[in-house]
């Protein structure tokens, strides 16, 4: 019986809300390069297309409803302290949408960062987005026009990677939810997982890339084994 659990979740979970993935049959990297709208040297080519291309994906996420996967996270991460006095549920998600949110998790870090937020090339500041944001928004802080969505494009650094780092030391439990391990350091938390002796567990529509890497997996959509998996963690913890 898992005492502290840390969820990884990827854009598999938010796949049944109608957002795209990126690596499946038809995902956002297929119609995309994102070489031009996911690095820091494509927004420096072309601002324009990659405040669209955010605009676009943020008009989705406003669009969507969260779906029942999130919803079963969100309770497990609410309601596991009192299930096992001290557990403690760590969500983190590589995902920037705000489904997890809506869905009523209390706690979640964004490791790529977050479509709601955006933020100033030249000073740092961040500050809520608007529904669309324009390479001529002046930053609120500095005046400068240099906003960016408030997200880690490819060879930038993950955010909250100590506190990750922290959660992955003390869990009993690694779950890695929706996400295909393509992208590191993501997809190496099972590794550090797995070192300090945690079970780790892949709920998945179908094997990932790392699936080897899991003691165990759960295949099928997020919405149906998501809700099944955490009724049946607080049904184990009832029966002690
Ligand atoms: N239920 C469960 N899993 C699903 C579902 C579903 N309904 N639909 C798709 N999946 C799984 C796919 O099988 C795949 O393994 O979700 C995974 C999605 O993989 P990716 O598209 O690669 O998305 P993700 O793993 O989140 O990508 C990681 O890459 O491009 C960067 O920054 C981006 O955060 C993203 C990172």
């Amino acid at each position: 019986m898992p005492q502290n659990i840390v969820v990884l979740t990827g854009a598999g979970v938010s796949a049944e809300s109608g957002l795209g993935t990126f690596r499946d049959t038809g995902g956002l990297w297929t119609q995309y390069d994102l070489a031009e709208v996911a690095t820091p040297g494509g927004f420096a080519r072309n601002p324009a297309l990659v405040h669209d291309f955010y605009n676009a994906r943020r008009a989705n996420m406003r669009a969507a409803a969260p779906n029942a996967a999130h919803v079963a996270l969100a309770r497990l991460q609410r309601d596991w302290p009192r299930a096992r006095t001290g557990g403690r549920v760590t969500l983190v998600t590589q995902n920037i949408d705000d489904l997890h949110e809506r869905g009523g998790a209390p706690a979640v870090i964004h490791m790529h960062g977050e479509l709601n937020r955006a933020l100033c090339a030249a000073c740092d500041a961040r500050w809520e987005a608007p529904p669309r944001t324009d390479p001529a928004d002046a930053c609120p802080g500095c005046g400068a026009a240099a906003t960016r969505p408030d997200v880690v494009w490819f060879g930038e650094v993950p955010y909250h990677m100590p506190v990750i780092g922290a959660a992955l030391s003390t869990a009993d439990l690694f779950v890695a939810i929706g996400t295909s391990g393509a992208v590191y350091p993501a997809a190496g938390f099972v590794a550090e997982a797995t070192a300090q002796g945690a079970d780790t567990l892949e709920i998945n529509l179908d094997p990932s890339d790392t699936a080897a890497a899991f003691a165990a997996h759960i295949h099928g959509p997020a919405s149906a084994t998501v809700p099944a998996w955490v009724s049946g963690l607080f049904e184990a913890a009832r029966a002690r």
